[in-house]
């Protein structure tokens, strides 16, 4: 196994995005910093909920539909994971790939992925594992591989944590990424009751909460704030308007916390917006897709029609 550019997201930006964040009229911090080696922990133990349907949804559309989805990755690819996190749902796409001319795993979480891609690369011999550290968000570079083509393997639904003004400019920075002819496998969440949505992001057994928690006990640990995790209520819920699953942290009381030299106060019943997942409708989404140049050419769905995994080829 190789590496490139193993760094974190620097700590000046977490710092700068928080600031920033708690600063706004209506408080919000970004998703991608819920991801430290405890929030990666936290988000493994939520796929394992009875609760939260899309990880063995989606793992159970991977298992039927490989095969096929190997097929229109061809032989030789260079394939992408964008948000690899343990490295799980790319195993049984690789079970089924001809000869892939390398795997790299792109993740924001750095000590995880550099965990899990040892694990793969010591499961998969033959295979040319480059775990890729950063923030796929950001301009990165892939390393240099020849390949017949390369793929983006972006599952999880990841792409629903964007609202559509990034998830568009997401989608056309992969487009380029992989290049005419490059393609794109993706798993979206789909339109469903809300009860069922809501149940997922709510679990009983607080894993969830723990996990927008964990965003306060971050910052207090690598930005020196004082944030009292216990003193913010986890609130999930579905806005049918917005097609999205809002996570908030909501003040219990009023209170102040303090993050370096800021100082920032909360009312009770303050929230700070910690995550948006969107939920999609597939037509709706070709369509999107289409304006960033990318062409829908298959999609596979679960009998409940809950999940999609989407095969989409940058024209
Ligand atoms: N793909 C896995 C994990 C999904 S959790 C699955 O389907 O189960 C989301 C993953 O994306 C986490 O591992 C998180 O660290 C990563 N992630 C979130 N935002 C990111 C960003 N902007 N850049 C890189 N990785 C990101
Ligand atoms: C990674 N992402 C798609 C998850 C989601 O469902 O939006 C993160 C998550 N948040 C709460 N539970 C899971």
């Amino acid at each position: 196994m190789t590496s490139t550019e193993p760094s974190a997201p620097p700590a000046d930006r977490f710092r700068a995005d928080v600031l920033a964040g708690l600063s706004r009229p209506r408080k919000q911090l970004p998703a991608k910093y819920f991801y430290d080696a405890a929030g990666s922990r936290l988000f493994d133990a939520i796929t394992e909920l009875p609760e939260y349907y899309p990880t063995r949804t989606e793992l159970g559309i991977l298992r039927a539909r490989a095969g096929e989805m190997a097929a229109r990755c061809g032989p030789r690819c260079l394939l992408v994971e964008l948000g690899a996190g343990s490295l799980t749902k790319v195993r049984l796409l690789l079970d089924h790939l001809g000869r892939p001319a390398g795997y790299v795993p792109v993740d924001v979480s750095g000590d995880h992925l550099r965990g899990a891609a040892a694990a793969l690369a010591g499961d998969y011999p033959a295979l040319t594992v480059i775990p890729v550290v950063t923030d796929f968000a950001r301009p990165f570079r892939l390393p240099d591989v020849t390949a017949a083509r390369r793929v983006a393997f972006f599952p999880g639904s990841t792409i629903g944590n964007f609202d559509p003004p990034e998830a568009d400019a997401l989608l056309r920075r992969v487009a380029r990424l992989v290049g005419p002819g490059g393609g794109l496998l993706l798993g979206i969440d789909l339109r469903k009751d809300a009860a069922v949505l809501e149940r997922a992001y709510n679990d009983a057994a607080g894993v969830t909460a723990a996990f927008n928690r964990n965003l306060l006990v971050r910052i207090n640990r690598e930005l020196g704030a004082d944030f009292d995790p216990a003193a913010f209520r986890h609130v999930a819920f579905y806005d049918r308007a917005c097609s999205r699953v809002e996570m908030h942290l909501v003040s219990t009381t009023a209170q102040r916390a303090r993050v370096g030299d800021a100082a920032f106060a909360f009312r009770p019943g303050e929230s700070i917006h910690t995550e948006n997942s969107y939920k999609y409708d597939v037509a709706e989404f070709a369509t999107r897709a289409a304006a960033c140049r990318l062409r829908l050419d298959e999609t596979w769905t679960d009998p409940h029609g809950d999940f999609a995994v989407l095969y989409l080829t940058a024209v």
